[in-house]
């Protein structure tokens, strides 16, 4: 079968042909329908974050999949259902951890798990793949082409759980959200935010000129567009609103800081980009004044579980065609599977299709 693969240092994806797998007790063969592509993959690719198998010189891409179950291999899974797998598994031949044990691997340490398509397992842009029943989510039929986005919004539904969990503590009623990031992940937040969370305002940051394909986006969906480079981040309270929400999905590590000064009091910013090493001047002191005498809270997310895809399923469910339809800009064969990882201001989302229903 074909698979998208890196070799490290090789700087671009290539296809590598491997033998179909043979799914072990417990585990079913799922065949793949579509490999959605997103920043993280672009990172994986540059060689900043992930890594491959122990072992193995290259690492099958891909972690937001949807599938076809071809072989339920006495699971519970039906035949024919189409399904949905989570990222996160035990690293090759470790004992099992009370992370995954509580159905919490996405709150595991470093170490404690291996991410499928990330670092460590070989992900999903196969034309077949196994993965533990358990690991996989059904989604119903009618969302199977678009079920390739249930996992970035699993990112967000935990994101949100966290930073909701963090404000209940007191009556909370957050009326503005801001959105740092106007990428795929930065733009589905932004759609649940505005239509599925009934933030009275929305705000997303971005850094283009107008007119852009993302800007366009924003604008149907009814939300501000600030561009960073007119606005930086610590100006927006004066000249628009202290927000109560702020979703960072820009990656760039000053925003973190930066997201402290733009949250109006009781705010809590939640921070989901991965930078690596990034060395800056910050004014600490009134940073951490700021943060204690009006009651923000910051919380870092990343990877979701089985309960936060369930949430997802439903929420894709609520968006409208025409913003999914804005935001999927490019679906593609494997004769075209390089065109998926074109990364420019006409590309939003793009997804490689290995086979249909
Ligand atoms: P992406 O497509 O690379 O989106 C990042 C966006 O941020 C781009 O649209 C970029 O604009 C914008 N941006 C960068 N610098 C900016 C600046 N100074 N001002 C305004 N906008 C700026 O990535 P993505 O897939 O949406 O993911 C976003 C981030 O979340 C990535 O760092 C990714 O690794 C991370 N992520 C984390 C998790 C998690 O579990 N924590 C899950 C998924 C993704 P331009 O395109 O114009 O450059
Ligand atoms: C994936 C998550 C993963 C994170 C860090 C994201 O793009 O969607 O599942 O945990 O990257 O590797
Ligand atoms: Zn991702």
């Amino acid at each position: 079968m074909k698979t998208v693969a890196v070799e490290p240092g090789a700087g671009e994806p290539v296809i590598l042909e491997k033998p179909i797998p043979e799914p072990a007790a417990g585990e079913a063969l799922v065949r793949t329908l579509r490999v959605g592509v997103d920043g993280t993959d672009h990172e994986v690719i540059g060689g900043a974050h992930g890594g491959t198998p122990p072992g193995d010189d290259h690492l099958v891409l891909g972690h937001e999949a949807v599938g076809v179950v071809e072989d339920a291999n006495g699971t519970d899974l039906e035949e024919g259902a189409i399904v949905v797998p989570t990222v996160r598994r035990l690293p090759e031949g470790a004992a099992t951890n009370e992370y995954f044990e509580r159905g919490e691997p996405d709150m595991a340490p470093e170490g404690a798990y291996a991410e499928r398509g990330i670092v460590g397992a070989h992900g999903f842009m196969a034309e077949y793949f196994t993965s533990p029943a358990e690991y996989l989510v059904p989604i119903p039929e009618d969302l199977a082409s678009l079920g390739f986005l249930v996992e970035p919004i699993s990112i967000t539904e935990k994101a949100l759980e966290h930073a909701y969990a963090s404000r209940s503590a007191f009556e909370w009623t957050p009326e503005s959200a801001l959105v740092l990031g106007n990428g795929s992940l930065g733009l589905l937040t932004l759609a649940m935010c505005e239509l599925t969370l009934g933030f009275e305002r929305t705000y997303c940051l971005g850094r283009r000129d107008r007119p852009d394909p993302t800007v366009d986006i924003m604008d149907e969906l009814g939300a501000t567009y600030i561009d960073s480079r007119k606005t930086p981040i610590p100006e927006i309270p004066e000249t628009y609103e202290g927000m109560d929400f702020i979703y960072e999905a820009t990656g760039v590590a000053p925003h973190a800081f930066e997201t402290i000064e733009a949250l109006a009091p009781n705010g809590v910013g939640a921070l989901l980009g991965v930078p690596g090493s990034w060395e800056f001047e910050i004014d600490g002191g009134r940073l951490h004044n700021e943060f204690v005498l009006h009651n923000k809270a910051l919380v870092g997310s990343v990877n979701s579980h089985r309960g936060h895809f369930e949430s997802a399923v439903d929420t894709l469910a609520q968006l409208p065609d025409w913003f999914v339809d804005d935001l999927v800009t490019g679906v593609y064969g494997l004769a075209d599977f390089e065109a998926a990882f074109e990364d420019d201001d006409t590309t939003i989302k793009t997804a490689i299709e290995f086979s249909r229903i």
